[in-house]
């Protein structure tokens, strides 16, 4: 199933999820994360993956099938506006997702609203310093997670403005430039390497080398207050 990944982490593996809890996955993708929380929170806990793609809709519910989860609810609808009630989950995880939304003050506000009290959000994501204005004006590289993304403090400073608690990085993993050659040309559709395979990648790699060093995957975890003073 790891064809089914398009993540820049695993948030799954270091969450503290636990048995019968509710956890939502802003931006599921074909649903990797989903099947592997479904496993931490058991048949008597639910996953909720929340997608703006049909066809990824489709694709997470086939894998949750196939893997034999029936806790696993998929629902269309976009991270800045989500179809998910107000305090309803233990815990938000995302994959990758949130550095593509244009308005990421208002995904965090969103996180806040749905976790419960005492809840807590574990999201792996790209963070970047200083792109070149030529990268932050791609179409080509918003898709592939790179134009869109912030700086760590904007990340942490969204996150508390949205009354998160605590936020913090507790992870970081540097990309070379072939690194990121890799990942770009993974996020292409299969028609433009077939006719254009031969330039895209010594363009790519042209373009890689000044984005090399300012972009990174972070882990960035932080919880919704629920007034126990005693809390890491
Ligand atoms: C890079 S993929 C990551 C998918 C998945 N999290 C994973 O790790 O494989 C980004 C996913 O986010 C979805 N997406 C992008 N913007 C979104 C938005 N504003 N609301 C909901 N889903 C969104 C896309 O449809 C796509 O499935």
């Amino acid at each position: 199933m790891l064809e089914s990944s398009f993540g820049c982490g695993d948030p799954v593996a270091f969450s503290g999820l636990r048995e019968g809890q509710t956890v939502l996955d802003l931006g599921s993708g074909a649903g990797l994360d989903l099947v592997l929380a479904a496993a931490k929170v058991g048949p008597s806990g639910k996953v909720i993956g929340v997608d703006l793609s049909d066809a990824m809709i489709e694709r997470a519910r086939s894998n949750a099938r196939a893997a034999g989860w029936e806790n696993i609810e998929l629902r269309r609808g976009a991270i800045e506006a989500r179809p998910v009630e107000s305090a309803s989950v233990d815990w938000v995880i995302s994959n990758c997702v949130i550095n593509l939304s244009p308005e990421k003050d208002q995904v965090f506000r969103e996180i806040y609203r749905v976790l419960h009290p005492g809840g807590r959000v574990l999201v792996s994501d790209i963070v970047a310093e200083n792109l070149p204005f030529w990268v932050r004006r791609s179409g080509l590289l918003t898709v592939a997670c790179v134009a869109g993304a912030i700086p760590e403090s904007d990340y942490l400073a969204g996150m508390a403005a949205a009354g998160l608690t605590a936020p913090a990085i507790r992870g970081r993993m540097h990309y070379s430039a072939r690194q990121m050659v890799e990942v770009v040309m993974e996020s292409l559709p299969g028609w433009t390497l077939a006719l254009f395979g031969w330039m895209v990648r010594p363009l790519l790699t042209r373009m890689a080398m000044p984005v090399a060093g300012r972009l990174w995957s972070v882990r960035v975890a932080a919880h919704k207050d629920d007034g126990d003073e005693t809390r890491s």
